[in-house]
Formats: structure tokens, C-alpha cells, sequence
């Protein structure tokens, strides 16, 4: 299986942090941000990797990355997302490289204490569909929120006021070749992005995705609090 780090965004809500590097190259304790979901991909087995970035930072990608040595890898490839359009339309870019193969879709700003190996050996084994991960949460309006009733996923709410469940769709999402196809059926939220939960949905709709509850600590890095949080995490982990 190959994986997707998505690294674009004006990340404006890290703004001025932002203003002048992309919110990936940000330091999270002692290494860039991105190291993090390079490196869960790396030890999940995934060593086919793309990286989706954009805006005018995107060259530094390059110099800090390389060909990924530092992961144990001898190639990374790159692709650059002109303008804005949200996760969903930064994946579409990924279609080529995919080649009709299953792909391990990863956030840039998503930080995870464990691996995600499990989730990855039972996606191959299912074959067909999605596969997302879950974590409980205090602040479960922040994020994806799944929607249960008798124990199954109905829908996902993105950004929900009053949040159905405690827990969060987090930042890595498992997809089988016809997630492009989905992904142009998509039209733009009310925040004007074609949204990942949106594509999430379909599948559910479809009766075709399945889910992990995740163990270990996991944040995402997009806010200021949440960028405290992840470098406290990662400090903490390394004492
Ligand atoms: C995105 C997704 C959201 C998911 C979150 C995980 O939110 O839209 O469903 O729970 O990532 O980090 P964003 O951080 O882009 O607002």
C-alpha cells in the first residue's frame, strides 16, 4: 500500500507563525512537524510515500525531506496543490500516484504516539472500502465526529456544535482505488472545501467502511493550543 502525506493549506489559523513558512515545517519539539506522520507511515510498513504540499514554501520540502534518507527511504515524491480547496481536494492530486491501488491518506499536523500497523494489515485483508481510525476526546466539536446508533457509524459530522459521540475521526484514513472517483462527486462545504468527511460519509453510505479504535495519545497541531499540546506530548514521551 502506498501513502499520502497532505502537507498544503495556508494554515492561517497558526497565523503569523504562518505567514512566512508552511505550518508543516513548524517544530514540534525537536524536529519539524512533518517528520511525524513521515515516520507513521514509515514504521506502519508504507515506504511508497507522496507528500502534497503547495503555497510558496513548498521548495523547502525538498531541502529538509530529500529523498528521505533520514527514514530509511531512498525516494519520496512530491506534488504541489496550486491555491486552497481543503483535504479532499488535495487528495484528489494524488490520483496518479495512487495507480488504482489502495493508498494510507495521513494529515501533516496529525501526531501519534502509537503506530498504526494494525489498522494498515487489517485495511490489506479487507480489501475493498475505508477504513478510519477514532480517538475519544475532550473537544470532540473540534473535529469529525462519527454518529452511532446500535453500535454502527451512520454518518460523520464535521465540526459538530453538539457532538453525538466523545470520540474524533483522526487524521489517517485508509482508501481503496475508488476514492478519486468519489472525491469529483464532491461539492464544497459551507467553509468552501471539498471535505474528507464528506468522502468518509460516502463510504458509510455505501456500507463499506470500517473503523479502529485508537490506543495512545494523539493530537493534531493546527491550532495554538493543539501545537502546545503535540510538542508537550512529544517532550513528555522522550523524558
Ligand atoms: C480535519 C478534518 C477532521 C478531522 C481532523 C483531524 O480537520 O476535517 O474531520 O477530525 O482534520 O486532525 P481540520 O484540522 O482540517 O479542521
Amino acid at each position: 500500500m502506498k501513502g499520502v502525506v497532505l502537507a498544503g493549506g495556508l494554515g492561517t489559523r497558526l497565523f503569523p507563525l504562518t505567514k512566512i513558512t508552511n505550518k508543516h515545517l513548524l517544530p514540534i519539539y525537536d524536529k519539524p512537524m512533518i517528520f511525524y506522520p513521515i515516520q507513521t507511515l514509515v514504521d506502519g510498513g508504507i515506504d511508497d510515500i507522496l507528500i502534497v504540499t503547495g503555497g510558496n514554501n513548498a521548495g523547502d520540502f525538498l531541502k529538509l525531506l530529500g529523498n528521505g534518507k533520514e527514514f530509511g527511504l531512498r525516494h519520496i515524491n512530491y506534488t504541489y496543490q496550486e491555491g486552497e480547496g481543503g483535504i479532499a481536494a488535495a487528495l484528489s492530486l494524488a490520483e496518479f500516484f495512487a495507480d488504482n491501488g489502495p493508498i494510507c491518506v495521513i494529515l501533516g499536523d496529525n501526531i501519534f504516539q502509537l503506530g498504526i500497523a494494525d489498522s494498515a494489515k487489517a485495511f490489506e485483508q479487507q480489501r475493498e472500502g475505508a477504513r478510519i481510525l477514532l480517538k475519544d476526546v475532550e473537544d470532540p466539536q473540534r473535529f469529525g465526529v462519527p454518529v452511532f446508533e446500535n453500535g454502527k457509524i451512520v454518518r460523520i459530522e464535521e465540526k459538530p456544535g453538539a457532538p453525538k459521540s466523545k470520540y474524533a475521526v483522526v487524521g489517517v484514513y485508509f482508501y481503496d482505488r475508488t476514492v478519486f472517483g468519489i472525491i469529483k462527486t464532491l461539492k464544497p462545504s459551507a467553509r468552501g472545501e471539498l471535505e474528507i468527511s464528506d468522502v468518509n460519509n460516502y463510504y458509510i453510505q455505501s456500507g463499506k467502511m470500517t473503523y479502529d479504535v485508537m490506543k495512545g495519545w494523539w493530537t493534531d497541531a493546527g491550532t495554538f493550543e493543539s501545537l502546545l499540546r503535540a510538542n508537550n506530548l512529544v517532550a513528555n514521551s522522550r523524558l
